[in-house]
Protein backbone atom coordinates (compact mmCIF):
# COMPACT_ATOMS: atom_id res chain seq x y z
CA UNK A 1 0.00 0.00 0.00
CA UNK A 2 1.18 3.85 -0.91
CA UNK A 3 0.08 7.09 1.17
CA UNK A 4 -1.00 9.07 -2.37
CA UNK A 5 -0.49 13.02 -1.94
CA UNK A 6 -3.55 14.81 -1.44
CA UNK A 7 -4.87 17.53 -4.07
CA UNK A 8 -5.43 20.48 -2.23
CA UNK A 9 -8.21 23.41 -3.46
CA UNK A 10 -8.46 25.35 -5.51
CA UNK A 11 -7.24 22.88 -7.93
CA UNK A 12 -8.77 22.19 -11.49
CA UNK A 13 -8.09 18.30 -10.51
CA UNK A 14 -11.02 18.42 -8.08
CA UNK A 15 -13.46 19.98 -10.77
CA UNK A 16 -13.17 16.94 -13.50
CA UNK A 17 -15.91 14.60 -13.94
CA UNK A 18 -14.96 10.93 -13.09
CA UNK A 19 -15.76 8.06 -15.54
CA UNK A 20 -17.37 4.65 -13.93
CA UNK A 21 -14.87 1.71 -13.41
CA UNK A 22 -17.36 -0.76 -14.18
CA UNK A 23 -15.35 -4.03 -13.13
CA UNK A 24 -13.36 -3.93 -9.72
CA UNK A 25 -9.84 -5.39 -10.36
CA UNK A 26 -7.09 -6.01 -8.93
CA UNK A 27 -6.30 -2.18 -10.22
CA UNK A 28 -8.47 -0.85 -8.98
CA UNK A 29 -8.29 -3.08 -5.55
CA UNK A 30 -4.69 -1.25 -5.35
CA UNK A 31 -6.21 1.93 -5.81
CA UNK A 32 -8.73 1.42 -3.02
CA UNK A 33 -6.00 0.29 -0.88
CA UNK A 34 -3.56 3.51 -1.48
CA UNK A 35 -6.47 5.51 -1.08
CA UNK A 36 -7.52 4.13 2.39
CA UNK A 37 -4.01 4.27 3.87
CA UNK A 38 -3.75 7.83 2.64
CA UNK A 39 -7.18 8.76 4.32
CA UNK A 40 -5.94 6.74 7.77
CA UNK A 41 -2.62 8.80 7.63
CA UNK A 42 -4.16 12.25 6.72
CA UNK A 43 -6.18 11.32 9.14
CA UNK A 44 -10.03 11.71 7.58
CA UNK A 45 -12.91 9.58 7.48
CA UNK A 46 -13.17 9.62 3.84
CA UNK A 47 -11.61 10.26 0.15
CA UNK A 48 -12.63 10.33 -3.65
CA UNK A 49 -10.40 9.46 -6.04
CA UNK A 50 -9.77 12.44 -7.88
CA UNK A 51 -8.48 13.53 -4.37
CA UNK A 52 -6.05 11.50 -5.20
CA UNK A 53 -5.75 13.00 -8.97
CA UNK A 54 -7.29 9.69 -10.53
CA UNK A 55 -10.52 10.41 -12.15
CA UNK A 56 -12.31 7.14 -11.39
CA UNK A 57 -15.64 6.61 -9.26
CA UNK A 58 -13.91 5.42 -6.33
CA UNK A 59 -14.87 6.80 -3.00
CA UNK A 60 -13.46 5.08 0.37
CA UNK A 61 -14.85 5.66 4.20
CA UNK A 62 -14.71 5.17 7.86
CA UNK A 63 -16.35 6.87 10.08
CA UNK A 64 -15.75 4.91 13.20
CA UNK A 65 -12.37 6.42 13.74
CA UNK A 66 -10.85 3.76 15.83
CA UNK A 67 -7.50 2.35 15.24
CA UNK A 68 -8.54 -1.03 16.19
CA UNK A 69 -11.91 -1.85 14.93
CA UNK A 70 -11.78 -0.06 11.18
CA UNK A 71 -14.53 -0.28 9.37
CA UNK A 72 -13.43 0.74 6.17
CA UNK A 73 -16.14 0.47 2.77
CA UNK A 74 -14.65 0.77 -0.53
CA UNK A 75 -17.51 1.27 -3.07
CA UNK A 76 -16.90 1.82 -6.85
CA UNK A 77 -19.59 3.62 -9.44
CA UNK A 78 -21.73 4.91 -6.21
CA UNK A 79 -25.16 5.29 -7.09
CA UNK A 80 -27.49 7.05 -5.20
CA UNK A 81 -31.00 5.02 -4.91
CA UNK A 82 -33.17 6.92 -2.52
CA UNK A 83 -32.43 10.04 -0.13
CA UNK A 84 -34.94 11.06 2.51
CA UNK A 85 -36.47 14.02 2.50
CA UNK A 86 -35.50 15.30 5.95
CA UNK A 87 -32.32 16.96 6.12
CA UNK A 88 -29.69 17.16 8.17
CA UNK A 89 -26.98 19.22 9.24
CA UNK A 90 -22.98 18.53 9.70
CA UNK A 91 -20.39 20.47 9.90
CA UNK A 92 -18.25 19.31 7.71
CA UNK A 93 -14.39 19.19 6.37
CA UNK A 94 -12.56 18.01 3.71
CA UNK A 95 -9.00 16.85 3.24
CA UNK A 96 -8.33 18.74 0.21
CA UNK A 97 -9.69 21.82 2.45
CA UNK A 98 -7.20 21.28 5.38
CA UNK A 99 -8.84 22.96 8.54
CA UNK A 100 -11.74 24.49 6.98
CA UNK A 101 -15.59 23.40 8.27
CA UNK A 102 -18.67 24.96 7.29
CA UNK A 103 -22.17 23.86 8.04
CA UNK A 104 -23.57 21.86 5.05
CA UNK A 105 -27.39 20.54 4.41
CA UNK A 106 -28.14 17.29 2.90
CA UNK A 107 -30.71 14.51 3.24
CA UNK A 108 -30.84 13.06 5.97
CA UNK A 109 -30.49 8.97 4.91
CA UNK A 110 -29.40 7.92 1.57
CA UNK A 111 -29.62 4.47 -0.14
CA UNK A 112 -26.90 3.85 -2.24
CA UNK A 113 -25.76 1.09 -4.50
CA UNK A 114 -21.88 0.18 -5.37
CA UNK A 115 -19.25 -2.41 -6.62
CA UNK A 116 -17.54 -3.59 -3.48
CA UNK A 117 -14.01 -4.79 -3.38
CA UNK A 118 -14.54 -8.27 -4.60
CA UNK A 119 -16.90 -6.74 -7.78
CA UNK A 120 -20.17 -7.43 -5.84
CA UNK A 121 -22.99 -4.74 -6.60
CA UNK A 122 -23.75 -3.90 -2.66
CA UNK A 123 -26.52 -1.81 -1.26
CA UNK A 124 -25.89 0.48 1.80
CA UNK A 125 -28.03 2.36 4.07
CA UNK A 126 -26.71 5.36 6.06
CA UNK A 127 -27.85 8.12 8.03
CA UNK A 128 -25.81 10.38 10.26
CA UNK A 129 -22.37 10.88 9.72
CA UNK A 130 -22.04 7.90 7.33
CA UNK A 131 -24.81 9.25 5.14
CA UNK A 132 -22.99 12.99 4.86
CA UNK A 133 -19.36 11.43 4.46
CA UNK A 134 -20.83 9.02 1.38
CA UNK A 135 -22.67 11.96 -0.38
CA UNK A 136 -19.85 14.00 0.45
CA UNK A 137 -17.42 11.78 -1.22
CA UNK A 138 -20.06 11.06 -4.44
CA UNK A 139 -20.42 15.02 -4.92
CA UNK A 140 -16.49 14.88 -5.06
CA UNK A 141 -16.55 12.30 -8.18
CA UNK A 142 -18.57 14.86 -10.19
CA UNK A 143 -16.10 17.67 -9.39
CA UNK A 144 -18.82 19.03 -6.28
CA UNK A 145 -16.65 19.98 -3.71
CA UNK A 146 -18.34 20.27 0.18
CA UNK A 147 -17.67 24.71 -0.28
CA UNK A 148 -20.54 24.27 -3.27
CA UNK A 149 -23.26 23.71 -0.88
CA UNK A 150 -22.44 27.01 1.32
CA UNK A 151 -23.19 30.77 0.43
CA UNK A 152 -20.80 32.41 -2.00
CA UNK A 153 -20.31 34.90 0.68
CA UNK A 154 -18.57 31.78 3.28
CA UNK A 155 -17.32 29.94 -0.03
CA UNK A 156 -15.14 33.12 -1.25
CA UNK A 157 -13.52 33.01 2.27
CA UNK A 158 -12.41 29.67 2.68
CA UNK A 159 -11.46 29.60 -1.59
CA UNK A 160 -8.77 32.77 -0.01
CA UNK A 161 -7.90 30.81 2.84
CA UNK A 162 -6.37 28.02 0.22
CA UNK A 163 -5.05 30.64 -1.91
CA UNK A 164 -2.69 32.21 0.62
CA UNK A 165 -1.89 28.72 2.03
CA UNK A 166 -1.25 27.27 -1.18
CA UNK A 167 1.17 30.36 -2.16
CA UNK A 168 2.81 29.87 1.27
CA UNK A 169 3.15 26.58 1.02
CA UNK A 170 4.54 27.51 -2.82
CA UNK A 171 6.90 30.06 -1.15
CA UNK A 172 8.46 27.69 2.25
NI1 LIG B 1 -13.86 16.03 0.48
Amino acid sequence: MAVLPIIKAPDPILKKHCVPVEVVDDEIRTLMDDMLETMYVAPGVGLAAPQVSVHKRVIVVDTSRGDTDRSPIQMADPELIESSDNLAVYDEGCLSFPDQYAEVERPAKVRVRYLDYENEIQEIEAEGLLSTCIQHEMDHLDGKLFVDHISMLKRNIILRKMSKLKKTEALS
